[in-house]
């Protein structure tokens, strides 16, 4: 199996190194202190350190529900799975349930496509449009698929928020189809305005709902969830069980240990305003230093995706990684031919100096014309 040539990048970056190509949340956030705390609580039970339920930690379980409940999408702790990182819910789902392949955006997130290949799922890609996914082709493909993965909240690698009407369009089809739908919630909480309504809440008996706590406290944690009906969370179990037993008890213990010491929604609020304040930077960075570069400014998440009319991104990559900057060609994101001159910017992990130093660099190279 092909590695992605986002893996490859990041290999080679150092600390050297411009990158906008992960997606990597500002380290300078990851609250530190109080994770030495959160880990000195868990590590004083031994418990912690035991083999445990696989379907995760009780009282996570129990916050991660309430939780949802208290925004409106009524949940108990039964309908929550925990998975090592939000990557393995894709993983479970896409080997447990997928049979007549999976409906998914284009362009589309790298680690969804590796894990739909790796399980044998056949995708069809259908394009999105400035409000989500194209409502006609998506119909037409879904009737086969009867499965799609989404990702409506300043998707990756766009940067795209469904529109409210038509996040009420894809429940009322899919429902209409009996189809599944697997919505990734990776960036959901990382609004700068206001929260969206989760497509899966006017679906909850027929929806994977994919949370993580990767962008809102840690990825080194390697924890997420899935929210879904007793029964959906019962058919992936198994694959759970077989791939790993369960995720880390200790991670899973601190991650609540965390929560209970601090809450979580002052420090979610920290990231939304800094993350803000970033894309603000990079969008006037990009506009002033590159005007070549067209693109429309998101409203959260942590990417800027636009295109360069008419420049081999990849090739531009090239250049651009021997003068140690990183960013990731929008070819990356088709699972077949895509467009040539798009690109996908993260602001979230380089500093305001950073990044002026590192679009310098990227517009030299193309006003260079060696690529
Ligand atoms: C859309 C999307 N889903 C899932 C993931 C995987 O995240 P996790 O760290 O929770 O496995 C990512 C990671 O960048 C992502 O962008």
């Amino acid at each position: 199996m092909k590695r992605q040539f986002i893996r490859e990048i990041l290999d080679v970056i150092t600390k050297d190194s411009i990158s906008f190509a992960g997606g990597l949340p500002d380290a300078e956030l990851f609250p530190v202190e109080a994770f030495r705390r959160a880990a000195d609580t868990a590590i004083a039970d031994p418990s912690s350190l035991q083999y445990s339920r696989s379907q995760g930690y009780g009282p996570l379980r129990d916050k991660i529900a309430r939780r949802y409940s208290d925004i409106g999408f009524e949940t108990h702790a039964e309908e929550i799975l925990i998975t090592t990182g939000s990557q393995q819910a894709i993983n479970l789902i896409a080997m447990g349930l997928l049979k007549n392949g999976v409906t998914v955006e284009l362009p589309a997130y790298l680690g969804a496509l590796s894990a739909f290949r790796l399980a044998g799922v056949a995708v069809d890609g259908i394009a999105l449009e400035e409000d989500g996914i194209g409502m006609e082709h998506f119909a037409r493909s879904i009737a086969y698929s009867k499965a799609a993965y989404l990702i409506p909240d300043f998707q990756n690698p766009t940067g795209i928020s469904y529109s409210a009407e038509k996040r009420r369009a894809i429940a009322e089809l899919m429902q209409q189809e009996g189809a599944l739908l697997i919505e990734d919630a990776a960036y959901s909480e990382l609004f700068f305005d206001r929260r969206m309504p989760a497509i899966s809440a006017d679906m909850p008996h027929d929806s994977f709902h994919l949370g993580s706590f990767s962008k809102i406290l840690a990825p080194g944690l390697r924890v997420g969830w899935i929210r879904a009906s007793e029964a959906n969370i019962r058919r992936i179990m198994a694959v759970k069980e077989a791939l790993d037993l369960h995720t880390s008890t200790l991670d899973q213990r601190i991650i609540d240990a965390y929560w209970q010491n601090n809450g979580l929604e002052g420090h979610i609020e920290t990231i939304r305003r800094s993350y803000e304040a970033k894309k603000c930077v990079m969008a006037e960075t990009l506009r002033t230093l590159l005007p070549e570069f067209e693109f429309n400014e998101p409203r959260g998440g942590m990417f800027i995706y636009g295109k360069i009319p008419g420049i081999d991104t990849k090739a531009l990559v090239g250049r651009c990684m021997e003068r140690d900057v990183a960013f990731v060609p929008g070819s990356e994101f088709y699972p077949e031919t895509g467009a040539l001159d798009e690109i996908r910017f993260n602001f979230t992990h380089t500093d305001f100096a950073r990044m002026q130093r590192g679009v310098t660099i990227i517009a030299d190279c193309l006003r260079e014309g060696s690529c």
